[in-house]
């Protein structure tokens, strides 16, 4: 629109400043009037135009991401409720992953549900669920169940996010793959191992379970608190106990609750490792780490408080505690069930027995991780076994994953358990077969009993370097018959009646 005044009128000084004649003023009063009409319905027009091209611009993009990602089909069940019966029905059965199944089949590899009072997209699919593990705290954050959310408190290293989380996990995880740690580890399995097997007499009933869970627990106390007392070891095991007791309960503080009980069974333990914590602080400042608290406590940042600490060892306990136990006990089932197996395992360990029986010269952390089948028979526990079946994630915004749509607020359960056992990814899927994993890459997303991303389990190696311990002295020294049992699927995986096995000792 030219806006210069074009007149042939008398002289006078037009509006915008420029000098014009003007012939006759009314006139042109009339036609600046139509001017300026015109001008702001082309203006309008011009506006209106663009507003419609962004409307319609708007709505293609929108069914355009709606075409890529929808919401992932799948029922909320029940009013309040959802699905979380069934859930719960099917864990408690041999094959949990049937109500995995039957979605699956209806609605795909990633469906909705509603489950534990929230709405949830459930992924059995090993990409998605790898998205999902590899994102970070802008997208997703951990969810637990409120009780254990509350037992654990705010600071817990299994809840926090962003720059403390990566702090305190390369710490701890740092820490535990060093060598220094694995040949402590190494020395004192192997201690309390033969001390805990010298009781074994012929035809004795051992409970593998019980037997595990109590050596690995000394373990952990002396890596993570330096702990090494009997009593304090004892007492920490019984009011662990407690705690855990109230992991899954309902989520009521009232005295006297379940929840209270665990609460107040954490409170003892605190004190007692605040009271280490401070001990240490007076005496080890800066000497070589010998345990996870000598590590926090070196660290120069002052976000590593006292409180923080206590009550993270605390946490750091609940994935490590049972875990391992329950490794152990479920290879010693898989192998009674595999003669062959079994036979190869002996033999490649008595091999390594028999090459290091001088006197003086102790098994180290690298034999124990070179014995290949060994490792091999490890894996296919984990895969077979599924010690943690999946875990929960909550969406802080929308998300979008393969076409996936995830609303905010949303919770995410990365389904390993169905992954393991996929036709897919492992033919027989069903069948414990070490020999599938002679030479086959383990770091593909179909395989993942230890999570991924940010919160890989730090504690990887040493799982794998205690359960080798385990099974090397037991292998080397023992022949044994099974009894009965059967494995319980939840709300943790453990045997039914704690794998009873009757042993006998090898001449
Ligand atoms: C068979 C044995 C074990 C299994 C199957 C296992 C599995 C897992 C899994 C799946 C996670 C990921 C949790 C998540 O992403 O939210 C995890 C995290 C963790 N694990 Fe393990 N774990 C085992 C043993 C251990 C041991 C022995 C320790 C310590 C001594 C340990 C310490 C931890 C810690 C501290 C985390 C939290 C990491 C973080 O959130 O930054 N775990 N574990």
């Amino acid at each position: 629109m030219d806006f210069t005044c074009v007149h042939e009128v008398s002289s006078g000084a037009c509006e915008d400043g420029g000098t014009v004649t003007y012939k006759g003023v009314d006139r042109g009063i009339q036609v600046g009037k139509m001017d300026r009409l015109m001008m702001m319905m082309m203006i309008w027009a011009t506006l209106m135009a663009l507003l419609m091209a962004a409307i319609i611009s708007q709505a293609r993009k929108m069914r355009r991401s709606h075409k890529r990602a929808r919401l992932p089909a799948g029922s909320p069940g029940w009013p309040l409720v959802g699905e979380t019966l069934e859930f719960v029905s099917c864990a408690y059965s041999p094959r949990p992953e049937s109500f995995m199944d039957k979605r699956r089949l209806l609605y795909g590899k990633v469906f909705r549900s509603h489950l534990f009072g929230s709405p949830t997209i459930v992924s059995t699919d090993a990409e998605v669920s790898r998205w999902v593990l590899q994102s970070d705290g802008r997208s997703f954050v951990p969810s637990y169940p409120k009780s254990l959310m509350e037992l654990m408190g705010k600071s817990s290293i299994l809840l926090i996010n962003g720059n403390l989380q990566r702090r305190v996990h390369g710490l701890i995880g740092a820490f535990f793959k060093s060598s220094d740690l694995k040949a402590q580890i190494t020395r004192d399995m192997q201690c309390f191992v033969q001390r805990s097997m010298s009781s074994w007499t012929n035809e004795r009933l051992i409970h593998i379970q019980d037997e595990a869970k109590h050596i690995v627990f000394q373990i952990l106390v002396k890596g993570l608190i330096g702990l090494q007392s009997v009593t304090e070891t004892q007492f920490l095991k019984q009011q662990f106990k407690e705690f855990i007791a109230g992991l899954m309960s309902l989520p009521v503080k009232l005295p006297g609750s379940r929840l209270y009980r665990s609460l107040q069974a954490k409170k003892k333990m605190v004190t007692l490792i605040k009271s280490i914590i401070l001990e240490k602080r007076k005496n080890n400042r800066g000497r070589t780490p010998l345990d996870v608290v000598d590590v926090l406590i070196n660290d120069a940042s002052d976000q590593l408080t006292d409180d923080l600490i206590s009550d993270n060892m605390i946490d750091l306990m609940i994935p490590a505690e049972d875990s391992v136990p329950v490794l152990v006990t479920l290879a010693v089932k898989y192998l009674s069930e595999c003669p062959l197996a079994l036979q190869q395992l002996e033999e490649e360990n008595m091999q390594l027995k028999k090459r290091r029986s001088l006197p003086g010269e102790d098994l180290q952390w690298t034999d124990y991780m070179s014995l290949s089948f060994t490792q091999d028979v490890i894996t296919e526990t984990l895969r077979l076994g599924n010690i943690i079946s999946g875990i929960m994630r909550k969406a802080v915004r929308d998300v979008e994953i393969k076409g996936h749509f995830i609303p905010k607020g949303w919770c995410v359960f990365t389904y390993f358990r169905s992954v393991h056992l996929d036709e897919n990814h492992y033919d027989e899927a069903y069948k414990f077969d070490p020999w599938r994993w002679k030479d086959k890459d383990m770091s593909t997303c179909s395989f993942t009993p230890f999570g991924g991303g940010q919160r890989l389990c730090p504690g990887l190696d040493l799982a794998r370097l205690e359960a080798s311990i385990f099974l090397h002295h037991l292998v080397t020294n023992f022949t044994w018959v099974a009894e009965e049992d059967q494995i319980v699927n939840f709300p943790t995986v453990r045997m039914k009646r704690r794998m009873p096995i009757r042993v006998r000792r090898k001449t």
